[in-house]
């Protein structure tokens, strides 16, 4: 049932073309011209009206809302706040009924993210749910939602769920900004179009599978590990860092890259391994020179670029190119290398790979 493949998890990473398709399915039309989803179509107008989107989640999923935060404020032009489920749950937050509460979890089990939407379900807002498993507990406490329909995802390191909630994330931003005026129709259009793209991206980015093994046996015996991005990459900077941590169990920390030089940099030697996000978009000559700081003092460098770079490869020790795409839909073609690393160096040191120790599927109890 693995289809072929070692671990689930590597069957799960290779299954994304597939799933982002299905993800897309009804929802993008064949000329890819329009996005419609039936959540947001029935509640149009409490989308438009909303004064806050507060986004409530944990681990993978709480890095797929940070992601829906950059989306939504560019796209929608509305406030976005993402909160760790089992932080707000026992904070005062404040709620309005004006305010929309988005759940994102694969499961629809996880016991902090369902305490939350009670929580805002009392305060009387307006609770939407991004989940993968259909009739879970989240989707049954939820005034609306929208699926992922990736498929059941075995492997405890979540991988195709992940992508999905940004596809979906994605696709609502697109439909509500567009609802309320906020998004020109030509960025709507060219990102519409580019997302349709995506899946054939990704099948180009997992021909990479290959050479990424082969890089990620210099690294495995790395002690630590640092994943640098900016912008729409930083979340896939602490996603990566999870990947690594949960199923390696190396120490890994994912940072904005600008936030180094505020005290991380003094942990750059060249024992430790700095995998940056440096993609050709409106933060690429800001990253570049963050990459320049860790080179000067002696740090190991994987840079994942956008393909045809130059300037990042002449200053770094390794580069993995991507296929170009829209910035805001860089995290769905980033986040697979970074998949890929995690998943070879857990098997170069012989791990359980689908089923790391300490953990497990969903987290039902707090
Ligand atoms: O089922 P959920 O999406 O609510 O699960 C949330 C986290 O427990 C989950 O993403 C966890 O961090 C994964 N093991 C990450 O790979």
């Amino acid at each position: 049932e693995r289809g072929g493949y070692p671990h689930f998890m590597l069957k799960e990473i290779f299954e994304q073309p597939e799933t982002l398709k299905n993800c897309m399915s009804g929802r993008i039309n064949v000329e890819a011209t329009n996005v419609t989803l039936s959540g947001i179509i029935d509640h149009k107008d409490k989308f438009i009206q909303a004064k806050r989107i507060i986004i409530v989640a944990c681990g993978t999923s709480w890095h797929a809302g940070l992601i829906g935060k950059y989306l939504f404020e560019e796209f929608c032009r509305v406030p976005v706040e993402v909160e760790y489920a089992s932080e707000f749950r026992y904070r005062h937050p404040v709620i309005h009924p004006e305010d929309i509460v988005i759940a994102i979890s694969q499961s629809g089990e996880t016991a902090d993210s369902l305490a939350a939407i009670e929580l805002a379900r009392h305060a009387g807002a307006f609770v939407y749910g991004i989940c993968n498993v259909v009739g879970s507990s989240i989707p049954r406490n939820t005034h609306s939602g929208s699926y992922t329909h990736c498929g059941h995802e075995i492997g405890v390191a979540s991988t195709k769920a992940f992508t999905a909630q940004i596809t979906v994330l994605t696709m609502m931003a697109l439909a509500i900004g567009k609802e309320k005026g906020k998004i020109s129709v030509e960025k709507y259009l060219a990102v519409i179009k580019e997302l349709s793209h995506i899946p054939e991206k990704i099948e180009r980015v997992l021909a990479l599978n290959k050479s990424i093994k082969k890089l990620s046996r210099i690294f495995t015996y790395a002690r630590n590990f640092i994943y640098l991005g900016r912008g729409y990459n930083y979340p896939i900077a602490l996603e990566g860092a999870l990947k690594l941590k949960e199923i390696s169990y190396i120490h890994a920390e994912g940072y904005p890259a600008a936030e180094m030089k505020h005290g991380p940099i003094a942990l750059i030697d060249n024992e430790m391994p700095v995998v940056a996000i440096a993609t050709h978009n409106t933060v690429y000559e800001k990253v570049v020179s963050n990459i320049q700081e860790i080179k000067a003092r002696n740090g190991r460098v994987i840079a994942i670029v956008t393909e045809g770079d130059k300037s990042v490869k002449s200053l770094v020790d390794h580069c993995i190119e991507i296929p170009s795409t829209e910035e805001c839909l860089e995290p769905l073609l980033t986040s697979i290398p970074l998949q890929l690393i995690a998943y070879h160096i857990a098997v170069n040191k012989n791990r359980d790979v689908d089923m790391p120790r300490n953990l497990a599927k969903s987290v039902t109890v707090e």
